[in-house]
């Protein structure tokens, strides 16, 4: 991995409180610009908290991470939407692709929102190494729970954004595929100098990455 001493994503002293409960906290963590880094901890740690929160869906009840040298949680949400969409390519857990669209109008469009313009021939090549050219007319409820994932990965890629956060990507996928799709984000950063960030219980990605950040549940020291 290519990695710059510059932080691209920094936590700190984050906190996120749903109905008086802490659900997350992360008191510090750092990526650099081209690391790649696991994101690991037991179901309901707050990991897909973690994630929204970096990713600006929501506001941390308390303190602050930093993009690319942005304050995420000082914008205001059209500038930390515009933000996201220029800079981040989020894999969701539950993909959120758009259903009137086929898999590759829904590329198209992620691509436009980002970078103001079409580049097909990257969105038929990652179409391509997801798998998916036989299904790229298909909508998402034409999918299988794995070809939706490999199409929601693909959708991260295609503006070749500078961090790359993917929250359980592989959990629906066989073996070739999970190998596949975590060596494609992989080689794909690599390629782009990107940052990548994947919150995971799958053990088939443990030995793919050096670097890991476990999030311990809220309420249970570590
Ligand atoms: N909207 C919500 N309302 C109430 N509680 C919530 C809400 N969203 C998340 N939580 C709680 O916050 C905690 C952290 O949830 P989160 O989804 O971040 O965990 P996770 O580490 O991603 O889990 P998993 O590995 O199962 O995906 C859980 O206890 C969950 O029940
Ligand atoms: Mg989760």
């Amino acid at each position: 991995m290519t990695t710059t001493a510059e932080p691209l994503i920094e936590v700190r002293d984050l906190r996120h409180d749903i109905a008086g409960r802490c659900v997350m906290a992360a008191p510090a963590f750092t990526a650099l610009r081209g690391e790649h880094t696991l994101l690991l901890g037991p179901s309901g740690s707050g990991k897909t908290t973690l994630i929204n929160v970096i990713t600006g869906l929501i506001t941390p009840s308390s303190g602050e991470v930093k993009i690319d040298g942005t304050v995420m949680s000082a914008l205001p949400a059209a500038q930390r939407d515009q933000l996201r969409r220029r800079t981040i390519g989020v894999v969701f857990q539950t993909l959120r692709l758009i259903g009137a669209l086929s898999v590759r109008q829904n590329l198209a469009l992620a691509q436009t929102l980002a970078l103001g313009r079409n580049d097909s021939a990257l969105i038929d090549r990652l179409i391509a190494q997801v798998g998916l050219t036989h299904r790229a007319d298909a909508r998402p409820r034409e999918l299988s729970q794995g070809e939706g994932q490999r199409a929601a990965i693909a959708r991260a890629l295609c503006a070749q954004p500078a961090l790359v956060v993917a929250d359980e990507p592989t959990s629906a996928l066989d073996d070739a595929n999970a190998v596949a799709m975590a060596d494609l984000l992989l080689e794909t950063a690599e390629a782009t100098g990107a940052t990548l960030l994947i919150a995971t219980h799958d053990n088939r990605l443990r030995e793919r990455f050096s670097r890991t950040f476990t999030l311990a549940a809220p309420g249970v020291s570590a």
